[in-house]
Parts: C-alpha cells; sequence; structure tokens
C-alpha cells in the first residue's frame, strides 16, 4: 500500500501528460485474495476504488479526480502470473496485471499468437485491455480484445469473486456474463484473470507501403483487398502524410518508402499460419491496383527488419504528438463506405473554424476506425489550447453523430467523454447501463464517475 505522496506519484499521471489525479492511497494486491481483502475494506468505509493496469489508457478512466469523493487506486501490476499455457485447447490463462507483450511471448512459446497488437504492448495489460475493449491494429481479422477472450474472473464490488474461466468455445448457458466486463472500464469490478483465445502463428507475414492520392482511394484498396486478399489481410492502416514530420521527432533519419506528395499512405500485411508465396499473392494484387490507378507507389517489404521500419512510421507519429504536447485526440468510427466523406468534412470544419490548427488523420482505416487529431498552434499556451480543445472536441463529435458514428471505436469513454457519451443515448440506453451499474454497483464504489456520471439524477 503506497501513501507518501513521491510513491504514488508515478500512479497519478498519464502517458500523454493530459491527466493527473489524486488518490488516498495506491494499493498493489499480489494475489486475488488480496484483491478481495482491498475492495471488501474500501467498501466497509465508503471509499471508491479506482483499477489501474498499465496506465496506457487514452481517455483518462484510470485517474481519480483531483477533488471530490476519496479514492484508491487498485493497481494490478503485481497480479501478473501466467496461469496455464494449453496448446491444445490453444487458450492462455493468466492474471490480469500481466502486459500484453508478456501474454504475446507466452503464446508464442507454446507455437501459437495471441494477436491483440497496439502500441502500448509493452505496458499495458491484458485486465486494462478488457477493460476498454482494446481493439490496435489486427482488429480486421482477429476482432476486438472482446472477440479474443474465452474467459473471465472478476472481484465484484461486494468483495465476491466471480469466476467463468472454463475456457470454453461454446457455452450456451445463459447470459454471457463476462461480456458485461468487457468494456466496462473498472465500473463494475476488477478484472482479476482471463483465459485468451489464441491462433495459429503466422508461418507467412507480408507487409506493403502504399502511396495513394485519396482516402477515397485507400477505401476503394481496403474493399478490394477484402475480396481478393480475403481473410489473409491483417492490418490495413491509412497514415496523412502530414503526419509524417511527428514520427520524425521521434527518429530524424525515419524515411517513408514512398514519395510524402502522396496526401495519404497505407500500410497492409497480410499474414497466414500455412508457409505460401505471400509475396507473390501482394505482388499481383498491388500490380492490379496500380493498373486501376488506385495505388501510385507500392513497395513490399523484403525483409521482417523492413517491415519493422515500416511500422516503425505508424507507431512513432503517435509518440510524437505525444512529445509535441497538447493535442486534440480523437478514436472515431463510421460506416467504411462513410470514411472518406467524413474526413472531408472532419478536415472542412478544421478549416473553416480552426485554420491555425494542424489536422492530423491516421487510423485503421480497414476498420473504419479514424483518429482524426489536432495540433494547436506552437506558441499556444496549454490552458487555451486545452480550452480550444474542448470545442474543437464538441464540433467533431456533431460531424461524427451526423454520419451516425461513435464517438468511441478502441480508447473507450474514461473521463474525457462522459459527458458526450451520455449526452448522445436515447432515455432507454441510459436507463439499461444505469440498471446494469446499479444491480452489480448499487454504492457507486467502482470507479466513479468514468463512463456513467456520478450521480442517480442524471439517469
Ligand atoms: P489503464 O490505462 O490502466 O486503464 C484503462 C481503463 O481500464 C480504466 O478505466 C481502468 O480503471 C480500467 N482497468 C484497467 N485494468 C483493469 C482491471 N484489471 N479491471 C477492471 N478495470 C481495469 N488502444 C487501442 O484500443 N488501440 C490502439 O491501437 C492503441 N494504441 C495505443 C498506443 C499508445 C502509444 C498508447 C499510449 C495507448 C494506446 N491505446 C490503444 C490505448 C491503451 O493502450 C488501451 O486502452 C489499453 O487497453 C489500456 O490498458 P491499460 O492496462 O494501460 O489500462
Ligand atoms: C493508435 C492508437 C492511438 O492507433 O489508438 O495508434
Ligand atoms: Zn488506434
Amino acid at each position: 500500500m503506497l501513501l507518501r505522496p513521491e510513491d504514488k506519484a508515478g500512479f497519478l499521471t498519464d502517458w500523454s501528460g493530459d491527466w493527473t489525479g489524486d488518490a488516498v492511497a495506491v494499493a498493489r494486491p499480489g494475489s486475488v485474495r488480496e484483491v478481495q481483502a482491498c475492495v471488501d475494506i474500501c467498501r466497509r468505509h465508503g471509499i471508491a476504488i479506482v483499477p489501474q493496469g498499465g496506465n496506457s489508457g487514452l481517455v483518462g478512466g484510470a485517474f481519480p479526480p483531483a477533488s471530490g469523493r476519496a479514492m484508491v487506486i487498485v493497481s494490478l501490476s503485481r497480479l501478473n502470473a501466467i496461469r496455464r499455457a494449453d496448446a491444445a485447447n490453444a487458450t492462455l490463462d493468466l492474471d490480469a496485471g500481466c502486459t500484453l507483450q508478456t501474454a504475446r511471448d507466452a503464446a508464442d512459446a507454446i507455437g501459437l499468437q495471441f494477436p491483440l497488437a497496439l502500441g502500448a504492448q509493452g505496458s499495458c495489460q491484458v485486465g486494462g485491455n478488457a477493460a476498454t475493449n482494446a481493439g490496435g491494429v489486427n482488429v480486421l481479422r482477429f476482432g476486438m480484445a472482446r472477440d479474443l477472450i474465452l474467459g473471465l474472473e472478476a472481484v465484484l464490488p461486494d468483495g465476491s469473486l466471480w469466476s467463468a474461466m472454463r475456457g470454453l468455445r461454446k457455452d450456451n448457458r445463459g447470459y454471457d456474463l463476462k461480456q458485461l466486463f468487457i468494456g466496462s472500464e473498472g465500473t463494475l469490478g476488477i478484472v482479476t484473470g482471463l483465459c485468451l483465445r489464441l491462433h495459429p502463428k503466422p508461418a507467412t507475414i507480408e507487409t506493403a507501403y502504399l502511396g495513394v492520392g485519396s482516402i477515397a482511394d485507400a477505401m476503394a484498396i481496403s474493399a478490394l483487398a477484402r475480396g481478393d486478399l480475403s481473410e489473409l489481410v491483417t492490418a490495413f492502416e491509412i497514415i496523412g502524410t502530414e503526419c509524417l514530420p511527428l514520427a520524425r521527432l521521434i527518429d530524424d533519419a525515419m524515411m517513408a518508402p514512398v514519395s510524402s506528395a502522396f496526401p495519404v499512405h497505407v500500410l497492409i500485411e497480410l499474414s497466414c499460419g500455412r508457409r505460401m508465396d505471400g509475396r507473390a499473392l501482394l505482388e499481383g494484387f498491388l500490380a492490379d491496383m496500380i493498373a486501376q490507378g488506385l495505388v501510385g507507389d507500392a513497395v513490399v517489404a523484403q525483409s521482417q527488419a523492413q517491415a519493422r521500419r515500416f511500422w516503425a512510421i505508424r507507431e512513432g507519429l503517435v509518440e510524437g504528438q505525444a512529445r509535441r504536447g497538447y493535442h486534440v485526440r480523437s478514436d472515431v468510427s463510421v460506416r467504411l463506405g462513410d470514411v472518406p466523406a467524413f474526413v472531408t468534412a472532419a478536415r472542412a470544419f478544421a478549416a473553416r473554424d480552426w485554420p491555425d490548427w494542424m489536422p492530423q488523420v491516421y487510423g485503421h482505416a480497414g476498420d473504419g476506425n479514424i483518429h482524426f487529431n489536432l495540433l494547436p498552434p506552437a506558441d499556444m499556451p496549454r490552458a487555451q489550447a486545452q480550452a480550444h480543445g474542448r470545442r474543437i472536441t464538441d464540433g467533431l463529435f456533431a460531424i461524427v453523430e451526423a454520419f451516425h458514428g461513435s464517438i468511441s471505436a478502441e480508447h473507450g469513454i474514461g473521463r474525457a467523454r462522459t459527458e458526450a457519451f451520455w449526452a448522445g443515448l436515447g432515455a432507454v440506453e441510459r436507463r439499461t447501463m444505469r440498471a446494469v451499474k446499479d444491480a452489480l454497483d448499487p454504492q457507486d464504489l467502482m470507479n466513479p464517475g468514468c463512463l456513467i456520471p456520478a450521480g442517480k439524477e442524471q439517469a
């Protein structure tokens, strides 16, 4: 249990520097029984609990607000054992505090893969991935965290342990309650264990980096790839070339393999559990795309090292944004066919109302998930940028709503989006969400103010 300010400090600020919180204590239980004991003590004293995983979340869900109700952070970082790697069942049982990288390595060690992949995988925890229903770059093929979790165990707000860790692929016994905890962002209980669904390890991986003329062309390529390369496509990411200077903030030698005169770059990856000539397949597809005028230039990686350099551009731009400082960050989705019109509308809004801000467009375009971010003028004081940022976000969300899209495709609601999320729900949706929360957590002990606004009057 950490009580001194200097010991708690590392748990009270986030990766982006956007969030600082306060907690009366940081508890670091080393066993499921200790998690139960923490919950029990907090429940008896009416102290709220904020579960914290790897602290890589981007919407402030793991931070107790600096003022208000007394809260304790329960960090899962010491609950980090692999429980059982079962190659025959293609599953991995593990504690929720294992990092995603640990899970991926443990799967690899038994000749399989756990395909959830995201920039923060060295620090985020599988419990956090479950709590946020994380997405990442392989959703196109393997789905979100929800699709990769076969079993879950959680300590409920009354201190009891709920467990469904049988690891069955088919199980129709009543409500599938684990789905409630997936994406619940710490508001219904503390996830302590997971059974992860593993997939065959790819024997073939091919990666190409493309220069294309527009988002519309990128989306046309994505649709054709789904037909032509079918389920072999594991990733289809776009990088607006305005983002490249951000990647160079991390490594000034970083060079895109195609000209930055193309407004949009695309990273496409295909993979297969079987050894096959994926390169010929990919090259054939790209030759077709060039013939149709959809691809301007393309480089197929000749080695895994070269492929990693392509991916370093995609990962570097995210790091570069954080290094530059405060920026408007979004994580939205629209129907696949609406992606080009959405980006055009969002860019037009930015150019008209916020001409000094620089849009940065990138993301998991194959899933219709765009990170439409904006950088403030370099000399704008942070407080002013944050105030403008809130108005920009409101404007952006109005456009998302006009497209019947989602204001959170993968990062979750946290504290950053609670108000907008709740305002966008109809009365029946609110009532149902509130009923679930009240049934499991009548005292509003678990992560109050995150996802569901504190106070019943807002229901
Ligand atoms: P935390 O940040 O610690 O917590 C997130 C939320 O989950 C909080 O509400 C917290 O209370 C709750 N929580 C955490 N652990 C538990 C638990 N055991 N039980 C109950 N509740 C819990 N996300 C994506 O979806 N796709 C991406 O591509 C992606 N890329 C990223 C790249 C970078 C560089 C960074 C910094 C972040 C990225 N993220 C991405 C966001 C983040 O990594 C994910 O949301 C991740 O799933 C959070 O896991 P965590 O363990 O860090 O959770
Ligand atoms: C990404 C994170 C920011 O896609 O979601 O890089
Ligand atoms: Zn993302």
